[in-house]
């Protein structure tokens, strides 16, 4: 049987669709015992829809939703516009009608994601995601399906390939911020509004969908502390390399005693941990669990091909599924209800980068500061002053969100202290 494909959005990602299903034919035919073809793809507008004919994409380009929605022939709808709306207005639409969806949009999928599940589960039809989350890497189905067996505790993953892009072309080769930005939107990288990249709002979204898949907790997107790479500096680099450390942007989930925890921040990793190595476009997802311990999951988490290769294997699944007639199981069967935890259990190293007076006395201040929260100082770092001011790097042993909340409070009433940073740290 063939199966049509209704495509929403002819962009980056989308684009890389009929490549491989052209070149890997055979194995998706085998595997889904059945073929496809892109019957309809949606674009904007007229203009659009002629430039692509010009460029020689031999297509049906459309222009109306509903001319896909309405064709009962078409039976998987593969959304790839990205954002909110118009996207979530599609989706259920073509939902309501009774097809299958596919989509990559984490960003509709960690804000609207509850009920646009409830719909395809009530319509007994699929909607699947795995390129929502780290691009390439099948992680999604990974945690729904390999780890069923296993307990996850706690899931580190470098969920974002611009931001780890920029951030490696910025400290291994002296590229500008802005030179990294402009080439991560030339690959095909960056989100439209590359502000979510950077700004760890792309991440914290995966970071929800994590919560769900390893930890069966639906979270809402503003149970994500979200810091991005924009305020990490110079210095904060060169003095995490002084101390054996490499900075990323980390994704944290970890389940403690009284709940979930969902994080996304620049953070110190040791040298020797394998998410320190993961450089460029590269994701990596890192899962501490009871029974394998420690596995690591690793690819490109950004890109055409990637992210196109985790698109066609939701419709190859979806293919399968309606061959066999068993299709509308959910993507994730793992739920149960969502619990956050107290702040006073979250606990990791902290590096705080300050600003102090360049007199006698300083450290004895900041030992004060620090000790009446009862942190205890793993590192201290002073740099020479210029008079005027001096540098001061902390790094703490493992202090609670209540104690950093608390301590960086006291640090910011000093007048003549300047916190200019503080970061996690891992493994202190
Ligand atoms: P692009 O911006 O390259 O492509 C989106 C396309 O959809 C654009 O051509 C856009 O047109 C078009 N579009 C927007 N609105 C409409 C509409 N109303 N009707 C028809 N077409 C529309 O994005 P990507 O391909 O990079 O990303 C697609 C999705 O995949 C996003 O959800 C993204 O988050 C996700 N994703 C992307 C990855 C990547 O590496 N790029 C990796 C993993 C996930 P126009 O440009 O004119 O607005
Ligand atoms: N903009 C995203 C990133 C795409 O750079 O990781 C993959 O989700």
């Amino acid at each position: 049987m063939t199966i049509k494909i209704g495509l929403l959005g002819f962009g980056t990602v989308a684009s890389g669709i009929p490549f491989l299903l052209k070149e890997n034919s055979e194995k998706i035919t085998a595997a889904a015992k059945s073929d496809f073809e892109i019957a309809k793809i949606l674009v904007k507008d007229d203009e659009e829809k002629n430039r692509l004919l010009a460029a020689g994409n031999d297509y049906n380009f459309i222009t109306n939703i509903d001319d896909i929605v309405n064709d009962t022939d078409i039976q998987i709808v593969v959304e790839l516009m990205g954002r909110i709306e118009p996207a979530k207005t599609f989706i259920t639409k073509a939902l309501e009608a009774g097809k299958h969806v596919v989509s990559a949009n984490k960003d509709l999928i960690a804000t609207h994601g509850k009920e646009i599940i409830a719909l395809a589960q009530e319509k007994g039809v699929a909607f699947y995601y795995e390129a929502a989350v780290a691009g390439g890497i099948p992680i999604l189905r990974t945690l729904a399906n390999s780890l069923t067996s296993d307990k996850v505790t706690r899931i580190l993953g470098v969920l974002n390939g611009t931001s780890n892009f920029m951030m490696t072309k910025m400290v291994d080769e002296g590229w500008t911020y802005e030179a990294a930005l402009k080439t991560a939107q030339e690959l095909g990288y960056a989100e439209s509004d590359p502000t979510n990249d950077v700004e760890g709002i792309d991440a914290a979204y995966k970071a929800v969908i994590l919560s769900q898949f390893g930890f069966g907790m639906t979270i809402d997107f503003d149970d994500v502390s979200h810091q991005g790479i924009s305020t990490i500096t110079p210095d904060d680099v060169a003095v995490a390399q002084e101390l054996g450390y490499v900075i990323k942007l980390v994704g944290d989930v970890r389940e403690t005693e009284s709940g979930i925890s969902a994080q996304v921040s620049p953070t110190f990793l040791p040298k020797e941990h394998p998410l320190s190595s993961v450089n460029g476009v590269m994701n990596a997802v890192f899962v501490e669990s009871i029974g394998i311990g420690e596995s690591m999951y690793y690819g490109p988490g950004a890109g055409q091909k990637p992210t196109a290769t985790s698109v066609v294997a939701d419709i190859v699944r979806i293919g399968r599924r309606l061959t066999d007639a068993n299709v509308g199981k959910a993507f994730n069967e793992y739920n149960r209800p969502a619990k956050l935890a107290d702040p006073a259990d979250v606990k990791s190293g902290y590096y705080f980068s300050l600003n102090v007076p360049d007199k006698k006395g300083q450290i004895l201040r900041l030992a004060q500061i620090f000790n009446g929260e009862d942190i205890s100082f793993s590192q201290v770092l002073q740099q020479r002053g210029d008079g005027q001011k001096a540098h001061i790097v902390i790094v703490t042993h493992a202090l609670s969100l209540t104690q950093l909340s608390n301590v960086t409070a006291k640090l910011n009433a000093e007048s003549d202290f300047t916190l200019i940073n503080s970061f996690k740290v891992l493994g202190d």
